[in-house]
């Protein structure tokens, strides 16, 4: 083999993935070298405890208590950000390095999906390249299979399970019929939830992660501001239960797709069908399907996070630069990409599964139907699941108890389906607000 010069990093943030990736390039610096064509060395490294035993050694790294010196020092060819958040120290350094022009991988979700644009245009002006593997769906290579292997298809939907903490959560709950707050307490104390879980389950740490997929699957400037998102706190057994015995599964979806009006981007819980590729990634798995004209679908399922499975993505980044591959940041120059054109969320089109607590009495059935078909909704079902018992204590007047009805639409759009609920709760038929799940379908 012929030796190169080898290519240096510098790490910033030495966690759980930083302590990775000085794993894997030490125990498989050989193979990576002849991958490569280049020795990949760690020359330099950040992080906040210089103490801190992390199981790896740094000697022979230079230490740098600041990140952004890190990015600037020309000691390295590339700078691997690792550090995390949107603004902050992440920022700041991910910008010096792109600013005298040197290579940056990251892992950083965050900081793309708010600051893609402008990263992106940094980069190509200083001839860098910025490259994130890593920040979409941990350990699977869907961003270099859209920017690269799909690079001659048009793609019309994406979609997938990119949150392992919720699906996590909705599998336990599935599974061992267990409540939504005693599967979120078993996934914190499993280390799977980001520090602040609420980003997991109200569907953000997925929203950043599809908008950085819909820019490269459409060829459209990142916009996360532009995706509706729903978290799964509002999913109960009484939905997992009824899911299941109508054919269906409860996934946190996050789903990008053309239509008519401009690109829906969306992350919610959604039913799949059980027989779907979907529906059969359980656990902390993440799944991307991707929908295009030529390859028609791929299903590409594996860890979305973990330290190992993110530093292979993160290697993966480095061994392209060492070997003198660019690739426009988006899978595009900057400039060429489209503005984005967002279609509402009222115009979604497609099934819905809807609960309500109705109070059992004669005429509230056909009152709801009523208003569905006001609507021009078409129910495929409706079925009252339990009566509760009526009975009173002696001289007392039976009480009206309030009892789950579960419907499944035809297709409709979101502006129709939620005019008929308002109206209905207005009616004073229901005791409490409607759970509405939108169903999934897949070709
Ligand atoms: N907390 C994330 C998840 C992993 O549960 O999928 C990192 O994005």
């Amino acid at each position: 083999m012929e030796v190169n010069a080898p290519i240096r990093i510098g790490v910033a943030g030495l966690g759980t993935v930083g302590a990775s990736l000085v794993r894997l390039i030490t125990r498989h610096g050989n193979d990576l070298a002849v991958r490569s064509g280049r020795p990949i060395v760690v020359s330099g490294v950040s992080a906040r405890d210089i103490g801190r035993d992390r199981g790896i050694d740094t000697s022979g790294m230079e230490w740098f208590d600041d990140p952004v010196a890190l990015a600037r020092d020309p000691g390295n060819d590339i700078f691997v950000e690792l550090i995390g958040g949107a603004d902050g120290a992440a920022k700041a350094s991910v910008e010096a390095a792109l600013g005298v022009g040197k290579h940056v991988v990251t892992a950083n979700k965050a900081l793309l999906a708010e600051h893609g644009n402008a990263l992106a245009r940094l980069a190509e002006d200083g001839a860098a390249s910025l490259n994130f593997e890593a920040a979409a769906a941990g350990g699977i290579p869907i961003i270099k299979t859209l920017r690269e292997s799909l690079a001659g298809n048009t793609v019309s939907r994406i979609y997938g399970i990119l949150n392992g903490t919720s699906n996590y959560i909705l599998t336990r709950m599935e599974q061992e019929r267990l409540s939504f707050e005693d599967c979120l307490a078993e996934a914190q104390k499993l280390g799977y939830a980001e520090a602040d879980p609420s980003f997991d389950i109200g569907g953000q740490d997925a929203a950043h992660k599809l908008a950085l997929l819909t820019s490269i699957a459409f060829g459209t400037e990142v916009d996360a501001s532009a995706i509706y998102v729903e978290g799964i706190s509002s999913i109960t057994s009484a939905d997992i239960e009824a899911a299941d015995e109508l054919g269906y599964r409860i996934k946190l979806l996050g789903v990008a797709c053309r239509t008519d009006s401009g690109i829906e981007q969306r992350v919610h819980p959604a039913m799949v069908p059980r027989t779907s590729a979907i529906a059969r990634i359980d656990g902390v798995t993440n799944a991307v399907a991707v929908e295009a004209d030529f390859v028609g679908q791929l299903v590409l399922s594996g860890p979305g996070a973990g330290g190992d499975a993110t530093a292979s993505s993160v290697v993966s980044d480095i061994a392209d630069i060492a070997r003198g591959d660019r690739v426009g940041t988006f899978g595009r120059p900057a400039s060429d990409l489209e503005p984005y054109r967002r279609a509402t969320m009222r115009a979604h089109e497609g099934g819905y599964y809807v609960r309500l607590s109705v109070y059992d009495r004669p005429g509230a059935f056909a009152a709801i139907s009523q208003r569905m078909a006001d609507r021009g909704i078409s129910l495929e079902s409706i079925v009252q699941r339990h009566r509760a018992p009526r009975t009173a204590a002696p001289g007392h007047l039976i009480p009206v108890a309030p009892a789950p009805v579960i419907m499944i639409t035809y297709e409709t759009t979101e502006a129709e389906m939620r005019a008929a609920l308002e109206t209905i709760k207005a009616d004073g038929h229901i005791a409490d607000d409607p759970q509405m799940i939108r169903i999934e379908q897949f070709t």
